[in-house]
């Protein structure tokens, strides 16, 4: 059995892990990070691709943001398209000149994995049987890798593993609770390298479904359309995918679309899901270790952000300041911001999004709820202060 010691031991190397393992480098503190998959693997997950200006400053502050001052698209809008008309949000006026930046998460992972191995970091990729334990005195994490027995011993433990990850489900059934919501719909989504339908985001309600156009970059587009739950990636052809797109489009929206073949194409299930808290002893859970969101209201990877950020600072102020007040208030801190942007995404998906159950009344009120927002500064303003991020 291989034995090493650090201070904190990272399970996950998405954007969670590595941002807090980049944010403790940074900071000289000794960390590791052990990830299941190849760093290969991890980089090439496509996933979402907007980021709030507090995510934008972190990777900033983590010296990992070159790419994505170059790359990144600055957006101060998204349009609202409803009964066959767009409406624009302008973001920045309603926020005082706050705004998102389009800049895809699989681009972010890979910034933060060259800055990792510029830095020569130690990080067990492809490891297997990982197990924790121990997280209520002197943490252990023990896993198999290259051969090899390993046990990091550590003080403290960072569940950055996701939704499916072996941390969260690690903690007694009696020191957890967890709360969800499964949507009866999922997205699939689409990439493929040609030019986006528009200069911003448009999230489409429309009778068939809703739809989202978005993008990567001026040449890279990104399109998602609701499907049922029962249909499979293999039942949409490229050709299927664009037709039904146009036809939940707006007619000048529709004319200006180019289409082409998909690079990426998947269906993913949308749930709202919450852990409480979010840390057991010496064992913190971040991300979507201990949160998922519907991603129509773009939070999946600023949330993950903003528990980095807490939990960045609170380690650090425990190392170099010797105060454990960071780490006991990590998870209400968390929590706080955590349940506004579940509440946030949810609103979203249940304005955008066709229920088959719901009543024709349902229907009506929510038609009405989406025309006050759309029509009203202070329905706008809601709708724009949660997108570009509430404040941490
Ligand atoms: N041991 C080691 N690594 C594990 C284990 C395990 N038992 N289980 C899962 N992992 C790894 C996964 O392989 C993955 O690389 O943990 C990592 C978790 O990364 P993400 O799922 O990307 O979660 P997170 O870093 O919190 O980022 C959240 O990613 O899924 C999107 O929409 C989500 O944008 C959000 C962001
Ligand atoms: C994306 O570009 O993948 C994207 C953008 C906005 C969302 C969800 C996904 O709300």
């Amino acid at each position: 059995m291989e034995i090493v010691k650090t201070k904190v031991a990272i399970i996950g190397s998405g954007p969670a892990g590595l941002l807090l393992g980049q944010l403790l480098y940074k900071a000289g503190i000794d960390h590791v990070i052990i990830e299941q998959r190849s760093a290969e693997y991890v980089a090439s997950r496509i996933r979402a691709g907007i980021l709030e200006q507090v995510s934008v400053d972190l990777l900033e502050q983590a010296g990992v943001d070159q790419n994505l001052k170059a790359n990144g698209l600055p957006h101060s809008g998204i349009e609202i398209l409803t009964n066959g008309k767009k409406q624009r949000v302008d973001l920045s006026l309603l926020t005082k000149g706050k705004q998102v930046t389009v800049y895809g998460q699989t681009e972010v992972t890979k910034d933060l994995i060259q800055a990792r191995e510029h830095a020569e970091l130690i990080s067990f990729y492809e490891a297997e049987q990982v197990q924790v334990d121990d997280f209520y005195s002197k943490p252990k994490v023990t896993f198999h890798y290259q051969g090899k027995d390993y046990q990091i011993e550590c003080d403290f433990i960072a569940g950055c593993d996701g939704y499916h990850g072996v941390c969260r489900a690690s903690v007694p059934e009696d020191k957890i609770k967890t709360f969800e919501k499964v949507y009866p719909f999922g997205w699939l989504g689409v990439l493929a390298d040609v030019p986006p339908v528009a200069d911003e985001l448009i999230y489409v309600q429309s009778e068939r479904g809703f739809a989202l156009c978005s993008m990567r970059s001026e040449t890279r587009s990104r399109y998602y359309l609701q499907v049922p739950l029962t249909d499979h990636v293999e039942d949409w052809s490229d050709e299927r995918f664009w037709e039904e797109l146009k036809r939940r489009l707006d007619p000048e929206s529709r004319e200006k679309l180019v289409t082409g073949g998909s690079i990426e194409k998947s269906i993913a299930p949308l749930r709202s899901f919450v852990t409480e808290p979010m840390r057991f002893g010496q064992l913190f859970l971040a991300g979507d270790a201990a949160h998922i969101v519907p991603p129509t209201g773009a939070k999946g990877l600023n949330l993950a952000a903003s528990d980095i950020a807490y939990l960045s600072s609170a380690l650090i102020e425990y190392y170099l300041d010797g105060s454990e007040q960071g780490i006991n208030e990590y998870s209400e801190k968390c929590l706080q911001r955590v349940w506004k942007a579940e509440r946030f995404s949810w609103w979203m998906t249940h304005l955008l999004h066709r229920f088959e159950t719901e009543s024709e009344f349902d229907h009506k009120i929510k038609q009405a709820e989406l025309s006050y927002i759309l029509s009203s500064h202070a329905g706008q303003t809601t709708l724009a202060e949660n997108y570009v991020g509430l404040p941490y």
